[in-house]
């Protein structure tokens, strides 16, 4: 303690700092020494406190939760987070996917939606969107879909030209492009939109049954977007309007909550489904799979350290407790390895000893060392031994196979009997969007291909996209572009 009662100021060591003011020097104007080992403690510190941002989902922020089971879903899987009654504490972290650190909220763009819960069996992570889709269906393309999102090469400018060509390049991104051309693309807070687990996943129950399963989490605020000119106007007004919205709703205590539901296919019905139910630009529309309410999931805490708590948090989806299992989606495959990769890159190989990522389970794990390991592995370091240490437990897993035969291919999906690019985003625009849904669509999209690195050529393209979605999507599109003839 100081004299004036405030704590003294020390080094990162803990030893009394010489002072918060002056460097040490040879006479009062004089050069500074070499030996002023606190003052060069600080500059190379700071000259290392950025961690590189995330490669996608880089502008982002969180807050603290539960998520409390109210109905028994024991018979479809034995996950004890999903058990009746349980209550697990969770973080989320809600980012937008293609702007740097410090990009506006507002930014038409899908929202994350990444969540982890800190279960008696280790983390689960379900990692999502606000859209239960996406614009791929395999993982080979997903850095070239990011780069069309990002950056020229040449100009450093992001480039609407870019994105309409890897688009329309891709048919199978209607359907996410259409929902984030609708108002959906630019919520009005993290608090007023829906979180989906996206992928189709495996649950098994006790007695080894399995079951698909996709996770809904809808908001009890109610859907609320900003239009197209709103987002705008927020970019310049505040650009953190979404951090600064749900950080100030949970500080007045108007904790947000979502109602989580799950739609649950029966194992053996995926075969012969109409529409492959492991392709993520698909849903599974709610009249086959009528969503079932399994529980509630509020925030309630804010973080006290953001670097420490939402930028170095880790989440990734091959997180999968007993009772959870992946299903042969493409693109789930492919992000079981790439998220533990990215942050062994980006944080460290110890990630998981951070605080935020450390689960409340015991960890008894043969991995030892590696740069800042603290809860290093004692003896033995090695298994098979014969001196007590932890031996895996097979029968916990049970339930978490399934069979599966064939050639090893390159290959498109095989074709279910309804599966096409354009059914589904069709029967958003045709059954799901009032008038004026459709119209801010329009003037949405019109708006985004209108901006001047769009060329000439790339314009009919985009019409014919629309065109294919509904003939007079595309022909609203044409007359906005000014682009005649259908
Ligand atoms: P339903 O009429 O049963 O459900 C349509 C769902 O669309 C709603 O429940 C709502 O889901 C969502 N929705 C409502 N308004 C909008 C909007 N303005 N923008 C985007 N989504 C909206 O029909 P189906 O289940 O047969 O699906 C029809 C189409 O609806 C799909 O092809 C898909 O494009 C879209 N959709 C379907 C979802 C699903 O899981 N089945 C989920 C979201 C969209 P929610 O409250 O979950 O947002
Ligand atoms: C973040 C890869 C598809 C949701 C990331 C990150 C990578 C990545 C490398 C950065 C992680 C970090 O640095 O912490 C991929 C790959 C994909 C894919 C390779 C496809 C093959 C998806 C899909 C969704 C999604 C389909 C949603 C359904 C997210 C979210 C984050 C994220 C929410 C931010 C997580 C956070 O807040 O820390 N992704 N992604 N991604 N991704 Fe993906």
């Amino acid at each position: 303690m100081s004299t004036s009662g405030t704590p003294t100021t020390t080094t990162d060591a803990g030893i009394a700092a010489p002072s918060d003011e002056h460097s040490q020097s040879i006479g009062p104007n004089g050069p500074l020494l070499l030996q002023d080992h606190y003052l060069i403690q600080k500059m190379a510190h700071f000259n290392r406190e950025r961690v590189p941002e995330r490669v996608v989902h880089a502008k982002g922020g969180g807050a603290y939760g539960t998520l409390e089971i109210t109905e028994d879903v024991g018979q479809y899987t034995k996950a004890k987070l999903f058990q009746k009654g349980a209550q697990t504490k969770s973080l989320v972290r809600f980012s937008t996917v293609a702007g740097e650190l410090g990009s506006p909220d507002s930014n038409r763009d899908p929202r994350g939606f990444a969540m982890k819960f800190y279960t008696e069996d280790g983390n689960y992570d379900l990692v999502g969107n606000n859209t239960p889709i996406f614009f791929i269906r395999d993982p080979q393309k997903f850095s070239d879909f990011i780069h069309s999102q990002k950056r020229r090469a040449d100009t450093n400018l992001r480039d609407n030209n870019m994105q309409w060509d890897f688009w329309t390049g891709s048919p199978e991104s209607a359907h996410q492009v259409s929902l984030l051309m609708t108002d959906r693309g630019t919520p009005s807070s993290w608090r007023h939109m829906n979180g989906y687990g996206s992928h189709t996943f495996l649950w098994y129950n006790a007695a080894g049954e399995k079951f698909w399963v996709k996770y809904h989490f809808k908001t009890d605020q109610g859907i609320k977007n900003f239009t197209d000119a709103e987002a705008d106007e927020w970019k310049g007004k505040d650009s953190d309007v979404h951090m600064r919205d749900l950080q100030d709703a949970i500080r007045r205590g108007d904790n947000p909550s979502w109602t989580v539901q799950v739609q649950v296919m029966p194992f053996e019905e995926a075969a012969d489904y109409r529409f492959n139910p492991f392709d993520l630009t698909k849903v599974w529309p709610h009249g086959d799979y009528p969503p079932i309410t399994i529980g509630k999931w509020t925030l309630h805490t804010n973080p006290e350290n953001y670097f420490a708590e939402i930028e170095q948090a880790a989440f990734e989806p091959a997180n999968l407790v007993p009772g959870i299992g992946a299903s042969p989606d493409k693109m789930l495959q492919g992000r079981l390895f790439s998220y533990p990769d990215t942050h062994r890159y980006r944080i460290g190989p110890n990630y998981l000893q951070l605080p935020v990522n450390s689960p409340i389970a015991e960890v008894h794990s043969y991995n030892k060392d590696g740069a800042m390991a603290y809860r290093n592995s004692p003896d033995p370091v090695y298994a098979p031994n014969t001196m007590g240490g932890p031996v895996a437990d097979p029968e916990l897993w049970k339930g978490d196979s399934y069979e599966v035969a064939g050639e090893i291919v390159r290959s498109a999906y095989i074709l279910h009997k309804d599966d096409d690019d354009y059914g589904q985003p069709r029967a958003l625009w045709e059954k799901v969007l009032s008038d004026t849904d459709r119209e801010h669509m329009v003037t949405n999209i019109v708006g985004h291909a209108s901006s001047p690195e769009v060329t000439a050529e790339m314009k009919p393209r985009v019409v014919e996209y629309w065109r294919n979605v509904h003939k007079d999507l595309g022909d609203r599109v044409a007359k906005g572009l000014g682009i005649n003839g259908s």
